[in-house]
């Protein structure tokens, strides 16, 4: 069994996931609207991500003998006006959720739970590649996202993303 406080979080953190795919399946739509249907892929598979975490951290609760309780999934509250805005909202949601996972390490610390702290170890490494990965949206967006023909390679570039499934088995 795990601690109660170690459980407590990872139970909390399966609704952050699941909100993660409910808020980038929200920019997947904005794009779509848009027009930009490479840029929606990228959003949708990255919303096949999130609930991969979700279910991972529900698997490994339950191979803990550790009981998963679903709370509602809140609305996608990102105001939507510019192109740049998703981009810039999911650099800035995916450094929260890094310090979401960093809360769960340290808290598993404290509590010598090193099984914990080696099924995290994938979601720290997973992090760091999600803000990289946010961050270099925005950079290219910068670059090339005022010339239509820029933005029309970019978004082809984008449709391209295929989905993977995580290379964490438990
Ligand atoms: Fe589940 Fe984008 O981190």
């Amino acid at each position: 069994m795990l601690k109660e406080n170690v459980a407590a979080l990872l139970n909390e953190q399966v609704n952050k996931e699941f909100y993660s795919a409910y808020l980038y399946l929200d920019f997947a739509n904005y794009y779509e609207d848009e027009g930009l249907k490479g840029f929606a892929n990228w959003y949708r598979v990255q919303a096949q991500e999130e609930r991969d975490h979700a279910m991972l951290m529900i698997q490994y609760l339950q191979n803990n003998d550790c009981k998963v309780t679903l709370e509602a999934i809140a609305k996608p509250d990102c105001v939507l006006n510019e192109r740049m805005d998703p981009l810039k909202e999911g650099y800035k949601h995916e450094q929260y959720v890094t310090s979401l996972i960093n809360n769960i390490y340290s808290a598993a610390y404290e509590e010598r739970d090193f099984r914990t702290m080696q099924f995290l170890d994938w979601f720290v490494k997973e992090q760091g590649e999600e803000e990289t990965n946010a961050s270099d949206l925005i950079k290219k967006m910068e670059l090339f996202g005022d010339d239509a023909k820029s933005l029309y390679m970019l978004d082809s570039e984008l449709a391209g993303r295929v989905y993977a499934a995580p290379s964490l088995t438990l």
